[in-house]
């Protein structure tokens, strides 16, 4: 099929499949599925999550859809990460866990790179969001529920809220919309495959975090 005839949402999911696997095997999320570490490696990670989610629902990225037609119409008070990040955090870190946290450089680099994309180029942006959410909706679940299973959180509470999209009850059907509207992406084909390439990139960001995780956590 001619790429202007496959849905863009179908596009964006084939262009990134090697990446995906790449992202699903690396070492630390397969050690962590795996239970083979330690509770100190699953609040590091979270606290990546922070500077990532940090920055996909920061300031820049506030329009309404009427003000931003490209990526206003993902962005979705239900997905919103950061406030069960900070009570994951709390509970992972003590109460003083915004004191000493610090990213990764592979994070920091990676947030930088969200800011960017939300300060500058919407369409960016919506590849970005589309990596980490639908991700986060779809097999990242497997991290969730492996946390409570090895270190016994209470299901989708203290620990693993990030985990928990309470406001969507049917995420099988959140995501067939989401699909929708990125197949209605009011955008021409050029910008089509920048977001295409900018969402590869969204997957390398999220190797090299884990990369670097894996650095710290495996021997
Ligand atoms: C814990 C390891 C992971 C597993 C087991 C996993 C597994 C899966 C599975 C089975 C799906 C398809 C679900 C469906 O069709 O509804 C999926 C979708 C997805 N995953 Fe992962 N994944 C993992 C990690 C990641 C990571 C690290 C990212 C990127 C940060 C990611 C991004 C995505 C995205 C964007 C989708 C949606 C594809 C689409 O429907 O358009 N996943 N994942």
């Amino acid at each position: 099929m001619p790429t202007a005839t496959v849905p863009f949402s179908v596009q964006l999911r084939e262009a990134s499949a090697c990446r995906h696997a790449a992202a699903r095997a690396s070492g630390f999320v397969s050690a962590l599925l795996d239970g083979g570490l330690g509770v100190d490696a699953f609040a590091r990670y979270t606290e990546q999550l922070w500077f990532v989610y940090a920055a996909l629902e920061g300031r820049a990225t506030g329009k309404s859809p009427e003000e931003d037609p490209v990526a206003g119409p993902f962005r979705r008070p239900e997905l919103a990460r950061t406030p069960g990040l900070a009570r994951d955090l709390a509970y992972l870190r003590g109460p003083d866990w915004r004191h000493d946290l610090a990213p990764l450089p592979a994070t920091a680099a990676y947030a930088a790179r969200i800011e960017e994309c939300a300060a500058g180029w919407r369409g960016g942006y919506v590849a970005h969001h589309y990596t980490r959410y639908l991700g986060d909706l779809s097999g990242g679940q497997a991290l969730g529920d492996r946390a409570e299973k090895q270190w016994g959180f209470a299901h989708r509470g203290d620990g693993v809220r990030f985990y928990a999209f309470d406001g969507i009850r049917n995420p099988a059907a959140f995501k067939r919309e989401y699909h929708r509207r990125l197949d209605a992406l009011p955008v021409s084909g050029q910008e089509k495959s920048r977001i295409v390439d900018e969402c590869r990139r969204a997957f390398d960001h999220n190797s090299a975090v884990f990369r670097e995780l894996g650095e710290l956590y495996l021997t």
